[in-house]
C-alpha cells in the first residue's frame, strides 16, 4: 500500500505524506511551494479566485485532460495521480501567456485578487477546443470551439470580481486568437504524467497524519470493507460539499476514504432506456450527456453552481449529501431513479424517493455506499418540465425546485408525476396532487387546482432564501407555469 499523494505542480513531481496530505491545495500552493498565484477568497467554491487546472488521465488513457477546479475546496488527499497547473504555471517560456498578456492589454484587472482564476477559467475555455474546431472532451460533444460570448460567460460564471466590472475581463477573452494559445500539453508534454498516472493511479493509498487518516481504494470491495470497518469515515468523491463543510469547521477531518479511484466507478453508459451513472462520473460530463439527449435535464445542471464546481462534484454527491434543495433530485423522483448501494452482504436498489428518512439521512446501512444511479430515460410521449427558482440564474442555491412529469391521452392526463424541492425537510413526492391530476382534462382550470393541492402537500419554512408564504405561492404557481410552457397553441387561443 503506497504511503503518499503523487502529483505534479506545474511539471514538477511531489510526494506527499503525513499532515500535508490533509491540507487544501490551495495551502499547499501558497505555503508549502510559496506559489502564491492561487490566492483565496471565500475558502467555500463560490468565488473562483483560487481557480486551478486539474490534470487526469483521459478514459483512453493516453493524454491528460485539464480542467478548472477550485483549489480551495480540493483537498491534497484528492490528488492522487494529478498535474496541477497554477497561473505561475500557465506562462510561456517565462512571459505571459497569450490570455495573460490579453488580460493586460485589455485593461482586464485592477486589485487584481480574482485574475488568476479569471485566467486560469479562461485557459481552460481554450483548453476544451482542438484545432480542428471539436471539443476534446472524452465525450465528443460536436460543440463548436468558437469562442463565443455566450460561451466565455458560462466558461466565467464560477469566478467573481468585485472592481474592474465583467465587459473589460470577457474583452480581453474574446481578443485572444485560438491559433496562438499554446495548449498545455505542449507546454508539459503528456509522456512523463501518463506513464506515472498509468503505473500508479491503481494503487491503494494510505496515508496516516496526526489526527487524521484517509484511505484510497481501488475497488468497491475494499472500499465496502473499509466502510464497514470505520463506519464514521467521511466520503469524499468531488469533495464540492464535504470541504466546504471542512474548511467552515462543521466536520472533523477523522478518516476520510477518497472515491477518486475506484474502478468502474467512472462508467457512463445506457443499458436499455436507462442511463446507468458510476458513482465518480461528473456532473460536467452529464452535462454534456444531457445536452442532446434531455435539454430539460442539460438546462438544471449548466446552471448548477460553476464550471469548477461541475467539473468536480458528482451526482452521487448530489445524492448521498441529500439537501431538500439538491437541484438533482426532484428529476430523479419523478423519473423513478435508482441509487446501486453496495455493502457488506452485496449490492441492492433503492429507488430516490424512498432514500430519505429525515432531513440529510439516509436509509443506507453503515456499510454501504452508493455506487451507480440508474436513471430511466422519460419517453418522447412524456412531457418533462423541471424548475430551479433562485435569487439569480448562476451559482446560486435554490430557494424551491420542482419537477413535473405527465403524459396526455388526448385531453385526459396521465401518469402524472410531480416532486418539489425546498418546502419540506427533504424532497417530496406530491402524492395527492398526482392523484388529482390522473384523468383530468389538460386544461388551465385543472393545473389550478392542482397548485391549490400541491400547496397543501408541503410544509415550507422561512430561511434567507425564501419566506414559507413565498415558497407556498411557488408550489401553487409552478402548476400554472407548467400548464402555459406545456399547452398547445389551440389550448392556449381558447383562454
Ligand atoms: C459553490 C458551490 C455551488 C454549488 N451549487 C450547487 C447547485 O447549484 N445545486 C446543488 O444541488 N448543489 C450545489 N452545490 C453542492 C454540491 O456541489 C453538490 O451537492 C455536488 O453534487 C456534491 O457532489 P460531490 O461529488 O462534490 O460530493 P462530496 O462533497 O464528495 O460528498 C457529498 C456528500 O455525499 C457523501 N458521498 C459522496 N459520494 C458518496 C457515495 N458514493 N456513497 C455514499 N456517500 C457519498 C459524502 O460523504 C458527503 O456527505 C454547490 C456547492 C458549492 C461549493
Ligand atoms: S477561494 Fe473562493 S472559490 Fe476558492
Ligand atoms: S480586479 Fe479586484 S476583484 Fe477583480
Amino acid at each position: 500500500m503506497r504511503d503518499f499523494v503523487l502529483l505534479y505542480v506545474n511539471g514538477v513531481e511531489h510526494r506527499v505524506a503525513g499532515d500535508e496530505a490533509f491540507v487544501p491545495l490551495s495551502d499547499f500552493l501558497r505555503y508549502s511551494l510559496s506559489q502564491c498565484g492561487t490566492k483565496v477568497v471565500c475558502a467555500e467554491g463560490d468565488c473562483g479566485a483560487c481557480s486551478v487546472l486539474l490534470g487526469r488521465l483521459n478514459a483512453a488513457c493516453d493524454r491528460i485532460e485539464y480542467v478548472p477546479v477550485n483549489a480551495c475546496i480540493q483537498y491534497m488527499y484528492q490528488l492522487d495521480c494529478t498535474h496541477i497547473v497554477t497561473v505561475e504555471g500557465l506562462k510561456v517560456d517565462g512571459d505571459l501567456n497569450t490570455i495573460q498578456q490579453s488580460m493586460v492589454d485589455c485593461h482586464g484587472a485592477q486589485c487584481g485578487y480574482c485574475t488568476p482564476g479569471f485566467i486560469v477559467a479562461m485557459c481552460s475555455l481554450f483548453e476544451a477546443c482542438d484545432k480542428s474546431g471539436e471539443s476534446c472532451q472524452s465525450e465528443k460533444t460536436e460543440k463548436p470551439c468558437a469562442i463565443t460570448r455566450e460561451a466565455v460567460s458560462d466558461a466565467l460564471t464560477g469566478n467573481l470580481c468585485r472592481c474592474t466590472g465583467y465587459e473589460s475581463i470577457i474583452k480581453a477573452a474574446m481578443s485572444v486568437d485560438e491559433k496562438e494559445y499554446k495548449r498545455l500539453e505542449n507546454l508539459y508534454p503528456p509522456a512523463t504524467f501518463v506513464g506515472a498516472f498509468k503505473k500508479h493511479c491503481d494503487e491503494p493509498v494510505f496515508v496516516k497524519g496526526s489526527d487524521a487518516e484517509f484511505f484510497k481504494p481501488t475497488d468497491v470491495k475494499s472500499a465496502v470493507e473499509y466502510r464497514s470497518n470505520n463506519p464514521a469515515c467521511v466520503i469524499v468523491s468531488g469533495g464540492t460539499d464535504v470541504c466546504v463543510n471542512l474548511n467552515k469547521g462543521r466536520i472533523e477531518p477523522g478518516k476520510l476514504m477518497v472515491l477518486t479511484h475506484v474502478a468502474g466507478l467512472e462508467e457512463l453508459k445506457t443499458n436499455g432506456k436507462v442511463l446507468e451513472v458510476g458513482a465518480r462520473v461528473s456532473l460536467r460530463r452529464l452535462e454534456e450527456f444531457f445536452q442532446k439527449s434531455l435539454p430539460e435535464f442539460h438546462h438544471i445542471l449548466r446552471i448548477f453552481g460553476s464550471p469548477q464546481i461541475r467539473y468536480a462534484g458528482t451526482l452521487a454527491g448530489n445524492i448521498a449529501n441529500g439537501s431538500p434543495i439538491a437541484d438533482s433530485l426532484p428529476f430523479l423522483f419523478v423519473t423513478g431513479s435508482e441509487v446501486e448501494v453496495a455493502g457488506v452482504k452485496g449490492e441492492r436498489r433503492i429507488k430516490v424517493s424512498e432514500l430519505y428518512s429525515g432531513y440529510r439521512k439516509m436509509v443506507l446501512s453503515e456499510d454501504e455506499i452508493i455506487v451507480r444511479v440508474h436513471i430511466p430515460m422519460p419517453s418522447q410521449s412524456t412531457i418533462l418540465k423541471l424548475y430551479k427558482v433562485s435569487k439569480r440564474e448562476h451559482l446560486d442555491i435554490s430557494s424551491f425546485t420542482a419537477a413535473i412529469s405527465l403524459e396526455r391521452n388526448g385531453e385526459k392526463i396521465a401518469n402524472a408525476r410531480v416532486a418539489y424541492g425546498g418546502v419540506a425537510a427533504v424532497v417530496l413526492k406530491l402524492p395527492k396532487t398526482e392523484e388529482f391530476l390522473n384523468g383530468k382534462t389538460f386544461s388551465l382550470d385543472t393545473f389550478r387546482q392542482a397548485g391549490a393541492i400541491a400547496a397543501k402537500e408541503v410544509t415550507p419554512i422561512s430561511d434567507v432564501r425564501g419566506s414559507k408564504d413565498y415558497r407556498l405561492q411557488l408550489a401553487a404557481n409552478i402548476m400554472e407555469k407548467f400548464f402555459f410552457e406545456s399547452a398547445d397553441e389551440k389550448e392556449l387561443a381558447c383562454l
